[in-house]
Formats: C-alpha cells, sequence, structure tokens
C-alpha cells in the first residue's frame, strides 16, 4: 500500500526532528497531521506515541513517524496498540527492511541518535518499498494473530 495519509508525534526529546520530518513530508505531497508536542517543554513520550498510533490503528493514517529522544520509549509505547507495528529504525537500511520485512506502519526515530538528513532518508526508503509477501506476511501475521488471540495474556481482560 502506498501511504499519503501519515501522523505524526514527539515528546520534547524528538520534537525538532519531528518538525523537520513533518515539514519534509508536507513539501513532498504528503498529508500529515501532527499529534504534537509542538515545543520543548517536557512532556511524556507515551501521550504522543499511543494518540499517533490510535490514528493509525483505527484508519485514521495509513501510517505514523515518531520521534523521542532515543525512539525506544516511542517505539515501545505505540507497539501496545493492536494493529500497530512500530519499527525503530537508524539506518536507510532498516527503514527499507522495516517496510520490506516487518510490514511496519509506524517507524520512530531517536532526535538524540540521528540526524535528520539520515532519518528523512530511512523515511523515504519506508514509504517506497513494497512490503515484501509471502513468507513475511506468514511471519508478520503470526504476531497480528497473538495479539487478539484467546489465550494470549491480558486478551479479553477489561483494560
Ligand atoms: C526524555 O528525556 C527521553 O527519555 C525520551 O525522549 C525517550 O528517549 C524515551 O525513550
Amino acid at each position: 500500500m502506498k501511504m499519503r495519509r501519515l501522523v505524526a508525534g514527539a515528546d520534547h526529546g524528538g520534537v525538532e526532528l519531528k518538525d523537520e520530518l513533518v515539514r519534509r513530508l508536507r513539501d513532498a505531497g504528503y498529508e500529515v497531521e501532527d499529534v504534537g508536542t509542538h515545543g520543548p517543554d517536557s512532556v511524556h513520550y507515551p501521550d504522543y506515541a499511543i494518540a499517533a498510533a490510535e490514528r493509525v490503528a483505527s484508519g485514521g493514517a495509513d501510517g505514523g513517524v515518531l520521534a523521542c529522544g532515543t525512539g525506544i520509549g516511542m517505539s515501545i509505547a505505540a507497539n501496545k496498540v493492536k494493529r500497530v507495528f512500530c519499527a525503530k529504525v537508524n539506518t536507510v537500511e532498516e527503514g527499507r527492511l522495516a517496510a520490506e520485512h516487518n510490514h511496519a506502519n509506524m517507524l520512530a526515530f531517536g532526535g538524540r541518535i540521528t540526524d535528520p538528513d539520515t532519518a528523512w532518508s530511512a523515511l523515504k526508503a519506508w514509504l517506497d518499498t513494497d512490503p515484501a509477501g509471502g513468507r513475511h506476511d506468514l511471519r508478520v501475521g503470526k504476531i497480528a494473530e497473538y495479539e487478539t488471540a484467546p489465550g494470549t495474556p491480558g486478551v479479553g481482560e477489561p483494560r
């Protein structure tokens, strides 16, 4: 699927990178919903990761990009949302493979780890690469099945 409608989110550690990636995405013709944060004040990354991930899970966006200081907290939080496959990437090759092998529908970057040009190249590689399907579909399907299967810890229990 070619993604055209994206959502972006960051905490204070990733806001500069997020703002730069949103600017470049919009310049490149993508529709981007920016759920914040919008400044340097200290905030809590799960609030933004989950808000953005829920947009992807509900179909309000085709995919999403997240940033915090390392990308780690954002990716962990986003992956708690069902139907979200968020890959934390540092390189162009990882961006490409996150699409081709892992069928990721979100990427997370570290604003204190990855420079904007590398992050942009990785993001473009992800956006421009089609899922390989085949055995990779099978593997990704196993994860999707686990997250909703009866017997999976937490499934069926009230939130
Ligand atoms: C905030 O200082 C930092 O912990 C956060 O941006 C992120 O790196 C968490 O994973």
